[in-house]
């Protein structure tokens, strides 16, 4: 049985002082620590260091939501995976919508941008879906498949077998219409098969599911036999409702 996985995204929300008492209130609940589960949240780079010491020794791990894909040198605003990965990073999301979107990340970016997380030791959950007209054309699967093959072109299989993959669909982020969870679940062992028939190592890969998760949701998805847990935007910027979906992960993994 894989285990189960919850990470926030915290976008570009809250401020230090909102952030840590989110995170106090967070980190020492018994769900976050249960052993069948992971728990992080992808946090503003400034307030990675602050993160850091709040939550150091807890069970809770803490990420970013981006990282460059160069190395280092003559690129102004940007920060490298190994830049963070010295304050402890585990996460890094590469190539969520908003900067496909937004930053005009191209396919061979976000595939650089994974091989430079791992270079760094730090996991890239990988975000991939489709927008509302690619589902509406019936392209939604091909969107996916390039978008998981521009990122596993980019590794060997050996770093391959070190990420985790977000399904997030575009028209389910912040929109509060998420994916039925039949409808999620196809996808997402559409993803299974995509992986295993690059390799069979890579058949165990964590796929979380990631658009408008809420705690009365949350269940239903952790159900589904291909779904590992979640990518939780808004609902994460609030500790009760985060903690419920973690509880229903931590209760899903068990069962
Ligand atoms: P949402 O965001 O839960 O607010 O829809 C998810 C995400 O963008 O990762």
């Amino acid at each position: 049985m894989r285990k189960k996985m919850v990470i926030g995204n915290w976008k570009m929300n809250g401020t230090v002082s909102t952030n840590s008492r989110l995170l106090q209130d967070i980190k020492d609940d018994p769900a976050v620590s249960a052993s069948q589960i992971e728990v992080a949240v992808c946090v503003p780079f400034l307030h990675v260091p602050k993160t850091r010491a709040i939550l150091d020794g807890s069970a809770l791990r803490w990420g970013v939501q981006d990282v460059s894909a160069y190395r280092e040198g003559a690129f102004t605003g940007e920060i490298s995976a190994d830049m963070a990965a010295e304050f402890g990073v585990l996460y890094a999301l590469v190539g969520h919508s908003e900067r496909r979107t937004y930053h005009g990340e191209a396919l061979k970016t976000v595939g650089e941008k994974a091989l430079r997380t791992i270079e760094a030791g730090i996991v890239p959950v990988v975000c991939v879906g489709e927008t509302l007209r690619e589902r509406e054309d019936g392209a939604a699967r091909e969107t996916v498949e390039t978008q998981l093959m521009a990122v596993l072109d980019s590794l060997t299989v050996q770093q391959a077998a070190c990420i985790v993959v977000a399904y997030e669909p575009v028209w389910a982020i912040g929109t509060g219409r998420s994916a039925g969870a039949s409808q999620a679940q196809e996808m997402h062992a559409f993803i299974r098969e995509t992986l295993s028939k690059q390799a069979t190592d890579l058949a165990n890969t964590p796929i979380l599911y990631g658009g408008s998760v809420k705690p009365a949701t949350a269940s239903e998805l952790f159900a589904q036999a291909d779904i590992d847990g979640a990518l939780i935007g808004a609902a994460a910027l609030d500790a009760s409702q985060f903690l419920d979906i973690i509880r229903s992960a931590a209760f899903q993994a068990l069962s």
